[in-house]
C-alpha cells in the first residue's frame, strides 16, 4: 500500500480551484493536511468562504483546516479576475459553511507542517505565490524540507491570459514568483499553455458530467457556468478550462503526465508590458546565462481523457 500523499493546497478559491480541492478531498490516498488562502481571483474573504463551502459540499466539513494567508501581493496591486464571476462561483450565492477558518496564519501553518514533517509534505500552489514566498522568507529551510512543490502558473513562452505577456497567478505577484523559483524548491510547473493544450474539457465532456446528475455534478455545472460562457466569448468554444484541477490531477496521478522537460524558469517583475512573464528555457542554452541550472520540471503534455475521467469519478 503506497504511503498517503500528505498535501497542502494554497488556493485563491474560485472556479477550477474548487474542482482541484474536490479531487484532493475525494481521491483515495490523500492525507489533506491544510488549505491555505492566498490573494487572487476574487475578494479574499469570499475565497475563504468558497473553500470552506467546497470542503462541506464534498462531505468533508471540519476534516481539513483552512488557514488565511496574505490578502495582498508582496508588491503588486491586487485586482479581481472576473473570469469566475464576482463571487468566484458563477454568482451561485452558496450559503456559508459551518466550518470557520483556523485562527493560525497560513504562512505559520505552512512552515510548521513542512518543518515538522521533513520530506513528507507536498504543496500544490494554485494561486499567486505570495504565501509560498513569505513562508520561504520566514524559514528558508522549507525549500529543502518540502517533498515537492507543484505550481500552476505562467505560460510556456506563449500568450498570457491576463495580459499578452502574463498568466494571472504570476501577474498578480511576480516578486513572489521570482523568490520561489530562486529558492531551490523541487518544482513541477503546470502552465496556462498546458491548460489550453491538455486541460480544457470540450462540450461533450461537460455534458457527460452534467448527465451524472449528482449533487457534485450540479455543483460543477453551477460553478463552471460563467467561465464556460467567458470561454465561448473568448475562444469561440464552450470549453471548461482547468488549470488548477489538471495540476492537482497530475500531482495525484503522475501517469497523466505524457511529456515534460527540465528547464530554467524566471519571472519578470519590472517590465511595463512584460510584468509577470515567465521566462522558460533549457539550461545552458542561452549565451547570457550559460551556467544557470534547471530549477523546474515543466509539464508539456498531459492526458486530457485521463484527467476528465478522474474529475468525473469524484463528481459521482
Ligand atoms: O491563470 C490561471 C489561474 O488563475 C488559476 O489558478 C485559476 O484560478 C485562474 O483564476
Ligand atoms: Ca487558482
Amino acid at each position: 500500500m503506497p504511503a498517503a500523499t500528505r498535501l497542502i493546497i494554497d488556493t485563491d478559491t474560485a472556479g477550477d480551484d474548487a474542482f482541484s480541492l474536490l479531487l484532493a478531498l475525494r481521491t483515495p490516498g490523500v492525507r489533506f493536511e491544510a488549505v491555505t488562502i492566498c490573494n487572487g481571483n476574487v475578494d479574499f474573504n469570499q475565497q475563504a468562504e468558497n473553500a470552506l463551502y467546497t470542503i462541506e459540499v464534498a462531505g468533508r466539513g471540519g476534516d481539513v483546516p483552512v488557514y488565511l494567508g496574505s490578502a495582498r501581493p508582496i508588491m503588486g496591486r491586487w485586482q479581481a479576475a472576473e473570469f469566475h464571476g464576482t463571487d468566484g462561483m458563477s454568482e451561485a450565492g452558496f450559503p456559508k459553511a459551518a466550518q470557520r477558518p483556523h485562527p493560525r496564519h497560513a504562512v505559520d501553518a505552512i512552515v510548521d507542517l513542512v518543518m515538522r514533517n521533513p520530506g513528507q509534505i507536498t504543496i500544490l500552489a494554485q494561486a499567486p505565490l505570495t504565501n509560498i514566498a513569505l513562508a520561504y522568507l520566514m524559514e528558508p529551510r522549507i525549500a529543502a524540507a518540502v517533498k515537492h512543490l507543484w505550481i500552476m502558473g505562467g505560460t510556456d513562452n506563449d500568450v498570457g491570459n491576463i495580459t499578452p505577456a502574463a498568466e494571472f497567478n504570476f501577474f498578480i505577484d511576480p516578486e513572489a514568483a521570482k523568490i520561489v523559483f530562486d529558492a531551490g524548491f523541487p518544482i513541477t510547473l503546470s502552465t496556462w499553455t498546458l491548460t489550453l493544450k491538455s486541460g480544457s474539457l470540450a462540450a461533450d465532456d461537460v455534458a457527460r458530467i452534467a448527465a451524472l446528475d449528482t449533487p457534485l455534478s450540479r455543483f460543477f455545472m453551477t460553478v463552471s457556468r460563467v467561465p464556460r460562457e467567458r470561454a465561448l466569448a473568448r475562444y469561440g468554444a464552450a470549453i471548461s478550462t482547468h488549470p488548477d484541477s489538471l495540476t492537482c490531477a497530475c500531482l495525484l496521478n503522475e501517469g497523466l503526465i505524457l511529456e515534460s522537460a527540465d528547464a530554467v524558469v524566471d519571472v519578470e517583475a519590472a517590465g511595463e508590458l512584460t510584468r509577470g512573464l515567465s521566462s522558460i528555457y533549457p539550461p545552458r542554452l542561452v549565451e547570457r546565462w550559460p551556467d544557470r541550472d534547471a530549477n523546474a520540471r515543466i509539464i508539456r503534455t498531459a492526458d486530457t481523457r485521463g484527467f476528465a475521467d478522474m474529475l468525473a469519478a469524484v463528481l459521482k
